[in-house]
C-alpha cells in the first residue's frame, strides 16, 4: 500500500470501530463441507489451481546470490528453482532425463547439480553438461536432455512459479502484471525486495489447505479462539476488506490505533497500527507487519485432502539494527498462535467435515474475505458449488 492508500484505509477502519461495523459481502455464503474433504475436488484443484496458475514461490531473498538454488514438492510436481549466473531465476522439474532421480536436495548454492543416482550432470541453466559412462550412451544428444523448464516470473521482490512444464509454443517467462492484475500497485509500493529472508519453517498438519488459508481470513475468531494470546492486542471483528481479481486484501487494527485519531492527517502513520493481510489467489498469505513480513504458502498432500503442508517464513527489513533475538520472537509469536490455536482446533474440524454429519459451513457478511476466497476457487474450478 502506498501512503496514500493507508490513510485511506487508516480511516475506514477508525470509521468502523466507532460505529461497531466492519466491512460486509453481499451475502452469507454456504460451501459445502465435501470442499474440504473430497477426493475429487482435491483433484480438481491439484490440476485447475496448483498445476495451471502462476503460485507464489517467495521473495527474492530467497535466492540471493547467483548460484542459490531451492527444492520444492509443488502438487506433484518436484521443483528445482535456481538464481543463474546471470542473476535470471530459472525453474526446472527436479528430475534427472537418465531415470528420474531429483538431481538437487533441500536448498543450497551450487554451479552444477550432480544427479545421486549415476551422476549425470547439469548446470544451473538446466543444461546437461554430460554423462558419466560415454559408450553406454554413445549417440545421446545431450542438447536434447537438459532439465525440464517450467515457467517462471519475478518482479517487485516476488517470484512466480507454473508447476507445469513450459509448452513449444509458449514463453519461459510469467507476466507478473498479469498475475498480480490491480493488486500489482500495493505490491510495487511494499518494496519486498529489500527484505532478506530470517527464517523458514514448514509443518504437515492434518487439514486440507484450504482451511490453512482460511484461518488469515478473518479476523472475527481473534477475540474467541486467541482470547489469551493476541486477542489483546486486536481489534476483533473489524476490518477492511478489497478484492483485486481472485486475489484480496483484508486490513484490521491494532488496539493501538486509538493513538493516530488526534493527529492530523499529514502526521498520520498507520503503519505501526494496521495489519495488511493479502490473499494471493490460490495458496498463499501475505502479512504485512508492524515491522516486517510474514508468508504462509500452503499445499495439498499429494494422496490425502485431510491433509497439506505449511510453509511460514519470515523476512525482515535489510535496514533493521534489531538483533537476532526480536525476530526470532515474532516467528515464536506467529507460530505458536498458528500451530498451537489455529491449526489444532482445524484438525479437530477436519474430523467433522469427514464424518459427513453435516453437509456445510457457512461463511457470514462479517467474512468478506472468506467470502471471496471460496467464490474465487469455484470460479477457477468452473463449479457452482
Ligand atoms: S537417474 Fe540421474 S544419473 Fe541416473
Ligand atoms: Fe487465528
Amino acid at each position: 500500500m502506498d501512503r496514500n492508500e493507508q490513510l485511506a484505509v487508516g480511516s475506514r477502519l477508525l470509521g468502523h470501530i466507532d460505529g461497531r461495523t466492519t466491512d460486509l459481502a453481499d451475502a452469507l455464503f454456504r460451501n459445502k463441507v465435501d470442499a474440504y474433504s473430497s477426493t475429487e475436488r482435491a483433484m480438481r484443484e491439484r490440476d485447475a489451481l496448483f498445476r495451471a496458475l502462476p503460485l507464489f514461490m517467495g521473495l527474492s531473498s530467497r535466492l540471493p546470490k547467483p548460484g542459490d538454488y531451492v527444492t520444492e514438492d509443488v502438487a506433484g510436481m518436484p521443483v528445482l528453482m535456481t538464481r543463474g549466473t546471470d542473476g535470471a531465476v530459472r525453474a526446472f522439474a527436479n528430475i534427472c532425463r537418465h531415470r528420474g532421480a531429483p538431481v538437487a536436495q533441500g536448498c543450497g548454492n551450487a554451479r552444477a547439480f550432480v544427479c545421486p543416482y549415476h551422476g549425470w550432470t547439469y548446470d544451473g541453466q538446466g543444461k546437461l553438461l554430460g554423462v558419466t559412462d560415454k559408450v553406454g550412451f554413445a549417440g545421446l544428444d545431450l542438447g536434447a536432455h537438459g532439465l525440464v523448464r517450467l515457467p517462471v516470473g519475478e518482479k517487485h521482490g516476488m517470484i512466480f512459479m507454473r508447476a507445469t512444464p513450459v509448452q513449444e509454443s509458449e514463453s519461459a517467462d510469467i507476466d507478473v502484471d498479469t498475475t498480480l492484475g490491480a493488486m500489482g500497485l500495493d505490491f510495487a509500493a511494499l518494496e519486498l525486495n529489500t527484505y532478506p529472508m530470517f527464517s523458514v519453517d514448514r509443518v504437515t498438519p492434518r487439514i486440507n489447505w484450504k482451511f490453512a488459508v482460511d484461518t488469515f481470513l478473518e479476523g472475527y475468531h481473534i477475540p474467541h479462539l486467541h482470547r489469551k494470546t493476541i486477542a489483546p492486542y486486536f481489534i476483533g471483528n473489524c476490518g477492511t476488506f478489497d478484492g483485486a481479481g481472485r486475489h484480496g486484501r483484508m486490513c484490521v487494527a491494532r488496539t493501538s490505533i486509538d493513538g493516530v485519531r488526534t493527529l492530523p492527517e499529514s502526521e498520520r502513520n498507520f503503519r505501526p497500527h494496521v495489519i495488511a493481510i493479502y490473499q494471493l489467489f490460490p495458496n498463499t498469505i501475505i502479512v504485512w507487519q508492524v515491522d516486517h513480513i510474514e508468508i504462509w504458502r500452503a499445499f495439498p498432500d499429494r494422496d490425502d485432502p485431510g491433509r497439506c503442508e505449511v510453509e511460514f517464513s519470515l523476512y525482515m527489513p535489510a535496514d533493521s539494527e534489531r538483533p537476532a533475538a526480536y525476530w526470532e520472537k515474532n516467528r515464536d509469536i506467529a507460530i505458536r498462535t498458528v500451530m498451537e490455536e489455529d491449526f489444532p482446533l482445524g484438525e479437530r474440524m477436519q474430523i467433522g467435515f469427514e464424518s459427513g454429519a453435516t453437509e456445510e459451513v457457512i461463511y457470514g457478511r462479517n467474512e468478506p474475505s472468506l467470502v471471496h476466497f471460496h467464490s474465487s476457487i469455484r470460479s477457477a474450478l468452473g463449479v457452482a458449488a
